[in-house]
C-alpha cells in the first residue's frame, strides 16, 4: 500500500491526536461504528436491488414512518457497538428508552448517542443520506449507563461525527483536536484519510439552507434574514440557496463550502424538528471543531442541558460571520 494512504485504522492507531493514545477504548468506538458504516454503505448502495427500500410499517417514539433502512442501519450499529465490549449504553433515534447492552456482553466505559439513518424521507429517490453518533463517557456507577450519562449538554462529549453516504461514503469525525475526513475506497474497503484537519473556509460562499416551505410560520425575525439572504432592501448579499433534506448531507457541504444549514422553530412549534441528543450536539460538535459556529439561535448548543432522550430544538450551523448574524435577526422578533 503506498505510502501516502493513512488508513482510519493507522490514523487511530499511532494517535494522530495525542489524546487517543491512551484512549484504546474510545478508539475501538469509533473502528466500530466505521465497520457499521461499511455495512450499511453496502446496503445503501444496493438498496433498490434488495427488499431494503420503503417503510417498514412501525412508526418511531416522534409518531415518524420508519423506514426498512433505518431500522437495518439501528439493528447493525446497536448489534456491533453491543459485542465491542467498550461500551455501557446507547441511546437510539429508533428506540424510545436507552439501550442496555445484553447481559452476557462486556460493557465499557463510552455511551453513544445515534441517529442511525438520517435523511430517512431521501432513501428511496437515491439522494444522500447519513449516520450521526455522539459519544460520551459514563458518570454513573454500576455496569449499565443511566439517563443521567446522556441527558448532559454537548461540550462534555469525547467525540462526536457523522457517516456520509453520498457520491462516495465518507466517515467524518472530531475527538476534539480538529476534524478528519476519511473516504470509502471500494477497492481495499477501507477509510482512507481525505480530508485532514478539516476547516471550514473564512468567509466561505454564501450559500443559505433551508426548508422555506415553513416560510409563513416562521418569526418575523427568521423570516426578514432569509429576507435579507434573498438579497433583503438593497439587493446585496444575495446568496444562493442549497436544501437536500438530509441534515447530514447539507451539513457536508456547509462545513466544506462555508454558508448556513438553518432548521428554526416555527410559531406553533418552537422547538423545531431536529434532535439534540444526536443531530444536533453531535455536528454542532464538528462544526466548531471545523471552524465554525453551532447554536440555537440564541446561544451555543455545547451549553444546553437535555431534558430528555428525544428532545428537539432549533438549529443554525456554519459559518462564524452567518451564525452571528441569524443571532441579531432572531434577537429582533
Ligand atoms: P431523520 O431521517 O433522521 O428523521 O432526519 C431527517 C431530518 C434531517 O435529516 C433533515 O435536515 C430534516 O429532517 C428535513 O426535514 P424537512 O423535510 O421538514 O425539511
Ligand atoms: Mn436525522
Ligand atoms: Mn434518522
Amino acid at each position: 500500500m503506498p505510502e501516502s494512504i493513512v488508513t482510519l485504522e493507522d490514523f487511530l492507531a499511532v494517535g494522530k491526536q495525542d489524546h487517543l493514545k491512551d484512549a484504546h477504548e474510545l478508539t475501538h468506538v469509533l473502528i466500530q461504528l466505521s465497520l457499521a458504516a461499511k455495512v450499511i454503505s453496502n446496503s445503501v448502495r444496493k438498496a433498490s436491488l434488495s427488499d431494503i427500500l420503503g417503510a417498514s410499517g412501525n412508526t418511531n417514539v416522534h409518531g415518524e414512518q420508519v423506514q426498512k433502512l433505518d431500522e437495518y442501519a439501528d439493528t447493525v450499529i446497536v448489534e456491533m457497538l453491543s459485542k465491542g465490549g467498550s461500551v455501557c449504553g446507547i441511546a437510539s433515534e429508533e428506540s424510545e428508552e436507552l439501550i442496555s447492552i445484553p447481559k452476557h456482553y462486556e460493557t465499557g466505559p463510552y455511551v453513544i448517542c445515534i441517529d442511525p439513518l438520517d435523511g430517512s424521507s431521501n432513501i428511496d429517490v437515491n439522494i444522500s443520506v447519513g449516520t450521526i453518533f455522539s459519544i460520551r463517557k459514563k458518570r454513573s456507577e454500576g455496569r449499565d449507563a443511566q439517563l443521567t450519562d446522556v441527558l448532559r449538554p454537548g461540550a462534555e462529549q469525547c467525540a462526536a461525527g457523522y457517516v456520509h453516504y453520498g457520491p462516495s461514503t465518507m466517515f467524518v469525525f472530531t475527538s476534539g483536536s480538529g476534524v478528519n475526513g476519511f473516504t470509502l475506497d471500494p477497492s481495499i474497503d477501507e477509510f482512507v484519510l481525505s480530508h485532514p484537519d478539516l476547516k471550514m473556509p473564512s468567509p466561505g460562499t454564501n450559500v443559505y439552507s433551508v426548508n422555506e416551505a415553513y416560510m409563513r410560520k416562521w418569526t418575523a425575525g427568521q423570516q426578514k434574514l432569509v429576507h435579507q439572504f434573498h438579497g433583503g432592501q438593497d439587493g446585496s448579499d444575495s446568496f444562493s440557496s442549497r436544501y437536500v433534506g438530509s441534515m447530514v448531507a447539507d451539513f457536508h457541504r456547509t462545513i466544506l463550502r462555508g454558508g448556513i444549514f438553518m432548521y428554526p422553530g416555527t410559531r406553533d412549534n418552537p422547538k423545531g424538528k431536529l434532535r439534540l441528543l444526536y443531530e444536533v450536539a453531535p455536528l454542532g460538535f464538528v462544526c466548531e471543531q471545523a471552524g465554525g459556529l453551532a447554536s440555537d439561535g440564541k446561544q451555543p448548543v455545547r451549553n444546553i442541558h437535555p431534558e430528555d432522550l428525544h428532545q428537539r430544538i432549533p438549529v443554525f450551523l456554519g459559518s462564524p460571520h452567518l451564525i452571528k448574524l441569524a443571532e441579531q435577526y432572531l434577537a429582533r422578533n
